[in-house]
């Protein structure tokens, strides 16, 4: 438990408060995208290629332009006269706005109307003629490698073959000893398959540009507006002040909102040309089939250990798929993601980590999807292979993972790929969770036998993560550094308000980090007011994705607090006519030392600082901090899965399902606890059916709800949570990032249990989704032989 350093009054760190503000979602009072109406405002539509791969041989817009209410429609060519058919993507290459040349993904970008209602726009794009070429349609990074496969590219000059980058990391000599050296070797060949974040509110814009002035105000469904104004500057070539981005409320993100998409780049320009407002806002269909996807990682990875039950090395090797455009939202340096965090919770000397990228016929995306870079694949394959290595090895798979877990006292760790792990207690956090779930007598009644002729299996993940990206020597996106921003403000009546780099999409900033600013000031939560979102009016920072709002964000706000406290310590030292260092602090109030009755409360202060400041002082009580993080922050949790499994029909349940988590202080328990239930769902779903396929022409399978199955209250099972808490050395507060945790953690405990229950009819590997009919067909072959 965190410890209160606060009254509920105050309502520092460690209270669960109910979040401020639900009051305005949950009466309808939230201010989305498509809430959002301006004067004279024009609709946008976009036509989309309707197959995955072809050449554009003509369009032909003049009928819908004949339409009533149709006021434009734009195509690539058009875009190409004002030098805006292509972007920069966030990965440094190129990804076309409205297609000039060929369509290389279903659903990609050739035309868009613009007209006076939503549903002309619409219904006009019917009346939009293409004619396409079709060419052969590369659905799978396998089939993007072979040599007879067709370019995807063709528009990259000297890009001669499908791939988009290689990239390694660790040290493949060190590896290749360790593996010489090892009894056994332990290996799995998996897919985390393609998914996507779906947040309930789809991806839009309202461009505004004035024609008079110049300025440009885009509303944006944007989870990182300040990155966003840069990149548009860039892309567009309008001067940056003139631009404003506004981030309204967020109707969920989970990683979708990070991109840039052609949609936003088209009613932009389409703003300029026309000089009216333009609105633009996705179907579910358009969101799922073109914007960033997740995942869609082939994994091989083999594992060297000792007979003794001693990890010697990590050998992994990755095939990615990343769609038709490099897109993949990450920092610059690590081509795939952070995946080499894929040593996991374990102490071993070498690793070696081999990856590459392919383009295919596919969206592109591969973003963050509730995790940082690519850790959820990262960690699903260390939680599958540390569990069948303890099965080769004959050994209980928690007592596996025990022997080697990295030990408290060799934090700071410096893992065989390049990390610096912050700090950990693994297997404190494995036995709470063990203690809950009652794990000896679960395992106890497992080798009783079968229950009604079910299966009984029990799997764990011990996950860690890294989150909180990041130090400016290593982490940029598309060149900016990952620091971010705090601007504080107390007013007067000692009422505060508090601006961030960072935006929310529904995970309570607007409760949590005036919760910080209370702790360190003393000013009551409720006192303090937060804006994020609107590039006029808060402090440079690189969004909200990746877990890092906490750790980095949450460190800004700390630190500008304090600098706000020590010129509070000076005014109070001036009225009590005291010397500074004579003060004692307690939250809310400074005092003389040995004479408690000489006291000034920050409320006080903060009156002084406007109407009775010392004469050379600067008046006022605001300031801004920017926070560059020395190291990232390493979360890391248990969780424990029980599943029963008919043979029959493939279906399985689950009985019991224990998250012990540990992020460190907590500054909110209740949103934490809210922050991982959600993260637990999301785990789930990918586990057993939330995926999205191709046919062999690229057809997407997952288009729509009925296809792509999100978890409802219904299926989802009841999580047990526990916690335990290893604060971070070097963040101010000692947090660490919680938002994802359990979506990385989890889909590895699920599947290691359905493994878990099948393994005494000989299987030891099962990919995910878990449907019922894989279950069920890996059950018959078992059988047959
Ligand atoms: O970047 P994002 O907000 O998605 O993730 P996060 O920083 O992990 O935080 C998610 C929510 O949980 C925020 O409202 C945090 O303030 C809260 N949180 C907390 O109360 N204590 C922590 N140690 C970590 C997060």
């Amino acid at each position: 438990m965190t410890t209160l350093e606060t009254s509920p009054e105050i309502g520092g760190i460690g209270h669960s408060k109910k979040r401020v503000e639900d009051a305005r979602f949950l009466q309808g009072a939230g201010n989305y995208m498509d809430d959002i109406v301006l004067p004279g405002m024009l609709h946008m539509a976009i036509l989309r290629s309707p197959i995955a791969h072809g050449e554009i041989v003509s369009i032909d817009s003049s009928a819908a332009m004949e339409i009533e209410g149709v006021v434009a429609v734009v195509t690539g060519a058009d875009l190409e006269a004002h030098g805006l058919a292509w972007m920069p993507t966030l990965s440094g290459d190129t990804q076309a706005v409205l297609a000039t040349d060929k369509v290389r993904f279903q659903g990609q970008e050739v035309a868009a109307v613009i007209a006076t209602s939503p549903y002309i726009a619409r219904d006009a794009l019917q009346h939009v003629w293409v004619d396409y070429n079709d060419l052969p349609a590369i659905t799978t990074p396998q089939q993007a490698l072979l040599s007879e496969s067709p370019l995807i590219r063709t528009d990259k000059e000297g890009q001669e073959d499908n791939v988009c980058y290689d990239w390694e990391a660790g040290d493949k000599e060190a590896t290749d000893a360790a593996f010489a050296a090892a009894d056994r070797i332990v290996s799995i060949e998996t897919h985390y398959p393609r998914s996507h974040p779906s947040p309930l509110e789809t991806c839009g814009a309202v461009a505004d540009v004035n024609p008079a002035t110049g300025h440009v105000t885009v509303y944006l469904t944007s989870q990182a507006p300040h990155a966003h104004r840069t990149l548009f500057a860039i892309v567009t070539g309008l001067p940056e002040q003139n631009i404003r981005i506004i981030s309204p409320d967020l109707g969920g993100g989970f990683g979708n909102k990070v991109p840039i998409y052609p949609g936003y780049v088209i009613a932009t320009a389409a703003s300029l040309l026309i000089g009216k407002p333009v609105k633009w806002i996705e179907s579910r269909s358009e969101n799922l089939i073109s914007t960033g996807f997740a995942r869609d990682y082939h994994m091989k990875g083999e594992l060297a250990v000792t007979n003794e039950g001693k990890i010697l090395g990590l050998r992994t090797e990755i095939l990615s798929d990343n769609g038709a455009f490099y897109a993949d939202a990450q920092p610059s340096k690590f081509r795939a993601g952070l995946f080499h965090i894929v040593t996991g919770s374990y102490d071993y000397p070498a690793a070696h980590v081999v990856a590459k990228g392919t383009y295919t016929n596919k969206a592109p995306g591969g973003v963050a999807y509730r995790c940082s870079f690519r850790v959820t694949e990262a960690s699903y394959l260390i939680e599958r292979l540390v569990q069948n290595a303890a099965y080769e090895l004959d050994m209980e798979p928690a007592d596996f993972r025990v022997k080697n877990f990295i030990q408290p006292e060799q934090f700071p760790y410096h893992s065989p790929t390049g990390f610096v792990y912050d700090s950990g207690d693994y297997e404190k956090t494995l036995n709470v969770a063990k203690e809950i779930i009652g794990y000896d007598e679960l395992r106890r009644q497992q080798a009783e036998g079968r229950s009604d002729g079910k299966l009984v299996g029990i799997g764990m993940a011990s996950f860690t993560e890294v989150v909180g990206a990041g130090p400016s020597k290593d982490y940029d996106i598309a060149g900016l550094k990952m620091f971010d921003s705090a601007e504080l403000r107390v007013h007067p009546t000692g009422k505060a308000m508090l601006k961030l780099g960072v935006k929310s999409q529904g995970q309570g900033h607007e409760t949590t980090f005036p919760q910080i600013v209370a702790n360190e000031l003393g000013i009551p939560s409720d006192d303090i007011a937060l804006m994020e979102g609107d590039t006029d009016n808060t402090p440079y920072g690189l969004g909200t994705y990746a877990s890092r709002s906490t750790p980095v964000a949450g460190a800004a706000t700390a630190l500008v607090a304090r600098k706000l406290r020590e010129k509070a310590r000076l005014i109070a030292a001036h009225l009590l006519e005291a010397s500074p260092d004579d003060l004692e602090w307690e939250p809310g109030v400074f005092s003389v030392k040995g004479s408690p009755d000489s006291r000034v409360t920050i409320q006080e202060i903060a009156f002084a600082a406007y109407t009775n400041h010392p004469q050379g002082m600067e008046a006022g009580l605001e300031g801004v901090h920017y926070y560059d993080p020395p190291n990232m922050t390493y979360p890391h949790g248990t969780y424990i899965v029980a599943v029963e499994v008919d043979p029959e029909d493939g279906t399985w349940e689950v009985t019991r399902m224990v998250a012990v988590d540990d992020c460190g202080v907590r500054i909110n328990p209740m949103i934490v606890d809210g922050q991982i239930q959600g993260g637990l769902t999301e785990g789930f779903a990918m586990a057993t059916n939330q995926h999205i396929t191709f046919d062999e022409d690229g057809n997407c399978i997952g288009s729509n709800f009925m296809d792509y199955l999100v978890p409802t209250a219904w299926e989802t099972p009841k999580f047990e949570l526990g916690e335990t808490v290893t604060p971070s050395p070097h963040h101010p507060i000692g947090a660490k990032g919680v938002g994802e945790s359990a979506t990385v953690g989890s889909p590895a405990a699920y599947v290691n249990a359905v493994i878990d229950a099948l393994r005494p009819l000989g299987i030891t590997n099962i990919d995910m989704p878990v449907l019922p009919d894989r279950v069920w067909a890996a059950v018959k072959a078992a059988q047959a032989g």
